[in-house]
Formats: structure tokens, C-alpha cells, sequence
């Protein structure tokens, strides 16, 4: 059973991953066609599926796992754990490789609970590490084979930076939300390319993913 969100939070105004939280209980996890707005890139957004606002597409979280069934990564490091639907995707992932680690934080100390009991009863808990602090703060051990950016918008950035020196080169890099409608984030890959820092590719999905890798990693 999970936790009582609407209990939880209390009847005070909802912060956003709350509310989304708490919907996302009620509607009892129901997959719904996603309605974020089309782009140029994604004129058809209502074409692929979502639980939610704030978890990644359903078809991006397929893709997840395939990618770590693909490159097989030793040390995955996802910011933005929400609640943790992604991270038990790339888990069984992680199952299947039959190796694995995926450290994955976020910093608020209610959705952090939430995703840690939803850990506790999936049976992946073995591959995966939760943290509550910040994607900016937070330290990891080793060479990172495969992050997955999706924390806050603003500071997507700066993670991508602050994790960069420890990235395998032929690993993966995944920023979130990078649609030219949500701007941000797409920026902030396009300027770390113009940099020389990394090599990325724009996937046209409707909240827009990019995968990049360490420009050193392209010889
Ligand atoms: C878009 S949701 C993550 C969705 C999740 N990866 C998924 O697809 O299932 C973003 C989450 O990042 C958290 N967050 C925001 N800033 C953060 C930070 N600096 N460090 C860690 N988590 C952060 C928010 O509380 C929120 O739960």
C-alpha cells in the first residue's frame, strides 16, 4: 500500500509534485494520453502515453530500460526521483543486465518518503539507492556510465556540469523536458555543445529528451 498523500500533505495549499502525487494516487496509476502541447518537433503529442505531468512519457520510460539493457551501465545517477517510476524502469533494466546501480535523489523530504515505500514493495530495491538531498549537493562514488537529468528546470544545467567530470566518455548523458516549448532545458544542451563539452541529439518526444555524450568520448 502506498502512502496517504492527501493525509500526508495536509489540506494546505498543495506544492505541485503533491498534487500531482496525490493525482496520480487517486487515479490509481492509470496511463492517460499525454497532453503536454504540440511543438514543432511533436505535432502529435496525444499520441504517446503518460501517468503524469512530472513522470517521464511512458514511451520514454520504455526507452530507459532498453537503453540500459543496451549500454549496460555499471553506475547509473538519475536527479529527480519523484516517484520513482523511471527509477524502477531503469531498475529492471539493471535486473535483467543481472549488474547494476542506480543512485537516484530528490530533495523533498515528503516525495522522497512516497518513492521509497513505492522501492520497498516493487522488489527492484536491490539495484537502486535512494537519496534525499540535492542533485547539487549530493556526492557519488565512480564513474557515472549513464545520468539521467530530471530534476528542476533551472538547474539542469549546472548538474550536467557538476557531474560532467566524473561521466564515463562513452557513456550516456539524458536531460528531460527538452522541448522548444519548455525552452530551458534545451538551451542549456545547446550550450553545452557550443562549448565543445558535449555531443547531443534532440529527440522530438512531447516534453522532449535529449542524449548526449562527452565530446572527448567522440573518437
Ligand atoms: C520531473 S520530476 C522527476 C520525474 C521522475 N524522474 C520520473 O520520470 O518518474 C522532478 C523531481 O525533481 C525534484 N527536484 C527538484 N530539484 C531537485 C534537486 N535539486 N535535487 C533533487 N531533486 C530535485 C522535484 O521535487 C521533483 O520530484
Amino acid at each position: 500500500m502506498g502512502l496517504k498523500l492527501g493525509r500526508l500533505f495536509g489540506k494546505k495549499k498543495l506544492k505541485q509534485e503533491h498534487k500531482v502525487l496525490s493525482q496520480l494516487q487517486s487515479r490509481h496509476e492509470a496511463v492517460v494520453p499525454e497532453y503536454h502541447r504540440p511543438t514543432p518537433e511533436c505535432p502529435h503529442p496525444e499520441r504517446w502515453s503518460m501517468y503524469d505531468s512530472m513522470t517521464a512519457e511512458v514511451e520514454v520510460l520504455e526507452f530507459l530500460r532498453t537503453l540500459v539493457t543496451t549500454i549496460k551501465p555499471e553506475l547509473i545517477v538519475e536527479t529527480g526521483t519523484f516517484s520513482g517510476i523511471s527509477t524502477l524502469w531503469m531498475a529492471e533494466g539493471c535486473k535483467a543486465n543481472g549488474f547494476g546501480r542506480i543512485v537516484s535523489c530528490e530533495f523533498d523530504p515528503l516525495v522522497y518518503e512516497n518513492a521509497k515505500a513505492r522501492v520497498a514493495r516493487s522488489g527492484l530495491a536491490e539495484w537502486i539507492e535512494l537519496r534525499n538531498e540535492s542533485s547539487l549537493e549530493m556526492a557519488v562514488e565512480g564513474r557515472i556510465d549513464l545520468l539521467y537529468s530530471d530534476s528542476d528546470l533551472p538547474i539542469r544545467e549546472q548538474e550536467v556540469r557538476r557531474f560532467l567530470p566524473q561521466i564515463n566518455p562513452y557513456g550516456l548523458i539524458l536531460m528531460h523536458d527538452a522541448s522548444s516549448h519548455l525552452k530551458e532545458v534545451r538551451a542549456a544542451a545547446l550550450k553545452l555543445e557550443q562549448e565543445g563539452l558535449i555531443s547531443a541529439v534532440l529527440l522530438p518526444t512531447p516534453r522532449g529528451l535529449v542524449v548526449a555524450q562527452k565530446r572527448e568520448g567522440r573518437r
